[in-house]
């Protein structure tokens, strides 16, 4: 018999879950470490503190042009566009102009996984699938804007 091999086997297991000090599990946080849907919420509370205050709270009116919502977004840069100039093809490219240049004049003000966030919730507001993934640098290459 190889019960106690078995029950070995299964402490190391336990142990080994337990001690796992991955992101998964270490709770929901500026990382968004809570997986896809802490992320989101996440996101609607930075865009409602950072973007809306120009771009509305539903990000489709404001002062600044409309970024959630059927139309917003387009591919090439809206006539009139005076800071885009990149093609939003992907979330990644969405992401790394929004990085570099959102809010205007202090885009550092956000962290990576901040900004991460917020095109995480105006993408899912925008109906569009993430496809149960957390958004970032590399799964966000893989999701095309085309279709909206
Ligand atoms: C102080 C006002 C202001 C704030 C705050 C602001 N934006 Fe903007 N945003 C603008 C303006 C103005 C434009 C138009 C830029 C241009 O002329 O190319 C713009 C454009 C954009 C665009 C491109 C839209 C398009 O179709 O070309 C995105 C995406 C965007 N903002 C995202 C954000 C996000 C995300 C935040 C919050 C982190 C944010 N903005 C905060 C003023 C603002």
């Amino acid at each position: 018999m190889h019960v106690s091999r078995f029950f070995k086997a299964l402490a190391l297991l336990v142990a080994f879950a337990a001690g796992c000090g991955c992101a998964a599990h270490s709770g929901a946080g500026a990382d968004a470490a809570g997986g896809p849907q802490a992320q989101i919420e996440l996101g609607e509370k930075l865009f409602g503190k950072h973007c809306a205050p120009c771009h509305g709270r539903s990000g489709r009116s404001g002062k600044a042009p409309p970024i959630i919502g059927e139309g917003a977004l387009p591919e090439k840069p809206p006539s009139g566009a005076k800071m885009r100039s990149v093609e939003f093809k992907t979330a990644a490219d969405l992401l790394d102009w929004t990085k570099q240049k959102m809010p205007p004049g202090s885009a550092n003000a956000l962290s990576e996984s901040e900004h991460a966030a917020i095109v995480a919730f105006m993408l899912t507001e925008s109906g569009k699938s993430l496809g149960g993934r957390t958004l970032d640098a590399s799964s966000a290459s893989s999701i095309s804007l085309a279709g909206r």
